[in-house]
């Protein structure tokens, strides 16, 4: 109950609907049970009474209350509809946004595959019930309060003997609830992990092909396939096990009516006509009562599903903007004092100091996994600190607006992402009105224009999902120029370069170097080449600053910076293209021509 108490208000403003399809569901009932009553009044007036006059009569009223019912009915039905789609409507676009304004943290807790069962599945559930569950529960109530009070009207007597079997039909259905309830849930289980097992499947099919596991894959995926037979087996079985039961309890209600009724009959208690719509009264109660398991069953579904859909509507968010935050256009001195930051307990960074002046060009070099994205990301403020203080243009970023803050930081992360549109939108992306002529010039200081404009579409091509696949270098430098046309005060580039080759990667930092006058940067970078012209390289090993300067200064000093370069110098001095596997053929190859 208190499910749907929290999740009110998105159902609360369509409530009308609601109350116009339970009218229609009052008047839909009275009128089948009307039915049985015209039938009585058949038997009894007319066919006992042999007044075949009104015998079109009695007819045309049925056909007419059938009738009325069946316009009423689809008023329910349509009306009940109406109200759960106006709800789920509401409440998927509040899980979206919801999910669209949670921190980076969230998304390094959550699956995919289960995040989009909830979105999917569980919101349907929840739709369900509120289109059709809520009505049936209403029905079963309305038809035993009504049935039962005609079923009184008509013969007190009977409806006694009638209700000594109503407690066994309640009990064998709550009963079956029971057992339905961990059964139904086991196969929400297993189709979540037979989802995950197809997703993982299509996102790393590279993958797996490239290790020939696809047998592997393929039992991993028949047996999370056989779960979710063996689950739904498990259900049909108790569902089978279930209606016997039922209808034997409803059949016994029919012996009762016939043997206590044809009693009274017969003793000239009640008349035939009154008998024969007793009787179908009864009929008219006993089937949805026999539904009653699989109403109960609905609304703990449903609850279910409502209690998933809430875990992601509570889910705290601990990066939120601050009331009447700060909000400027940048001048782009960033401030690092004393920062130390966590991921769930783990430390990352250690006392972090560092100044950016607006203009500067700052680069971060170190080891993989030495902290350098985490670092970068405190800025436009995917995470928050553990202690000390980032301040842009000194303010604290955590009393920043925070759209106003990361709309004049663009970041190029270490892994290109496109979206499934045109190569246009997609640079466009931070500036929708953006016009062909500056995401041309955005593509041409990224080195992107000139293989853009042999695409057969051009800027129109689409990529993504269904359209043409483009390599790593052309992704990231597509990435770049969404970055460049955004118009950052502050840039991150995070390896943004790493994917394309030396040349290219020179002619862009020439390029940006025209950019990026005046403004912010900050580049991580794993080749010195790449970093040697900043004001001020920061050397980070496993969270801490350990050296910094200018590319001269460090390397006078002996040091991580010094031993890099070495290498890479070595490296370059042997290889004019960078890096390969052949290097280290050509390096004995080289030492032994040195040694012999
Ligand atoms: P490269 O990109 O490989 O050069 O490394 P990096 O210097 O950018 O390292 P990064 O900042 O990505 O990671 C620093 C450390 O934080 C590593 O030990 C990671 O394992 C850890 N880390 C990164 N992201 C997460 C996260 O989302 N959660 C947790 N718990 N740890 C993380
Ligand atoms: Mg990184």
């Amino acid at each position: 109950m208190d499910i749907f108490r929290r999740l009110r208000r998105f159902y609360v403003p369509y409530l009308r609907f609601l109350g116009m399809s339970l009218a229609a569901l009052v008047l839909t009932t009275a009128l089948g049970l009307a039915y049985p009553y015209l039938l009585s009044l058949i038997i009894n007036r007319v066919v006992l009474a042999h007044q075949y006059g009104q015998l079109l009569l009695y007819v045309s009223l049925i056909l007419v209350a059938s009738l009325v019912k069946g316009v009423f009915n689809f008023l329910q039905q349509y009306l009940g509809q109406v109200f759960g789609i106006h709800a789920a409507y509401d409440l998927r676009n509040t899980l979206y946004r919801k999910l669209g304004t949670q921190a980076f943290s969230y998304y390094d807790r959550v699956h995919t595959g289960d995040l989009m069962s909830r979105l999917t599945a569980d919101l349907d559930a929840f739709r369900q019930f509120l289109a059709f569950g809520f009505n049936g529960l209403v029905n079963l109530v309305l038809l035993i309060v009504f049935g039962l009070s005609l079923m009184v009207f008509m013969n007190w007597e009977l409806t006694i003997a009638v209700l000594v079997l109503m407690p066994v039909l309640a009990w064998v259905a709550v009963r079956f609830d029971g057992q339905l309830w961990p059964a139904y849930k086991e196969v929400r289980r297993s189709l979540g992990r037979l989802n995950t097992s197809v997703q993982e499947n299509i996102m790393g099919v590279r993958t797996v092909k490239s290790f020939a596991r696809e047998g592997f894959e393929q039992e991993k995926f028949g047996g999370r396939n056989e779960s979710y037979y063996t689950a739904n087996i498990v259900t049909a079985a108790l569902w089978k096990r279930y209606f016997p039961y039922m209808e034997l309890i409803g059949n016994m209600e029919v012996v009762i009516v016939l043997l206590v009724g044809g009693y009274l009959v017969i003793r000239g208690q009640m008349s035939l006509g009154d008998l024969v719509a007793f009787f179908s009264v009864v009929w008219y109660i006993v089937a949805p009562m026999s539904q009653l398991g699989y109403q109960l069953n609905n609304w703990t579904q449903s609850l279910a599903a409502g209690e998933r859909l809430l875990e992601i509507l509570d889910a705290p968010n601990p990066i939120t903007s601050p009331e009447a935050g700060h909000s400027s256009v940048l001048q782009g001195r960033i401030e690092f004092a004393g920062v130390d930051l966590t991921y769930e307990e783990a430390p990352i960074l250690h006392d972090i100091q560092f100044v950016a002046e607006p203009g500067q060009t700052i680069a971060l070099l170190g080891l993989t996994g030495a902290g350098k994205t985490s670092l970068a990301g405190l800025i436009p403020r995917f995470y928050d600190v553990a202690k000390g203080s980032v301040r842009v243009d000194g303010v604290d970023v955590r009393e920043w607006d925070l759209q106003a803050l990361r709309r004049q930081v663009a970041v190029v992360f270490q892994e290109s992402f496109l979206f499934s549109t045109t190569i246009f939108a997609n640079i466009a992306y931070g500036h929708p009105d953006a016009t062909m002529e500056e995401v041309r010039r955005a593509a041409q200081m990224a080195d992107a224009a000139e293989f853009i404009e042999d695409l057969p579409a051009g800027y129109s091509t689409l990529v993504g999902e269904r359209g043409i696949g483009l390599s790593g270098g052309q992704k990231q430098r597509i990435a770049l120029a969404r970055a460049i046309l955004a118009d950052p005060r502050i840039l991150i580039l995070d390896d943004a370069t790493s994917a394309v080759d030396m040349e290219t990667e020179y002619g862009i930092q020439q390029s940006l170097q025209r950019v990026m006058k005046g403004r912010t940067t900050l580049i991580i970078a794993h080749r010195i080449s790449s970093l040697r012209r900043a004001d001020q390289i920061l050397v980070l090993d496993r969270g801490r600053i350990v050296q910094r300067g200018r590319h001269a200064e460090l390397l006078r000093e002996s040091g991580l910076y010094r031993t890099i370069y070495d290498m890479q110098f070595r490296d370059q001095g042997l290889m004019p293209v960078g890096r390969g596997e052949g290097f280290s053929a050509f390096a004995q190859a080289a030492s032994s021509d040195a040694f012999s």
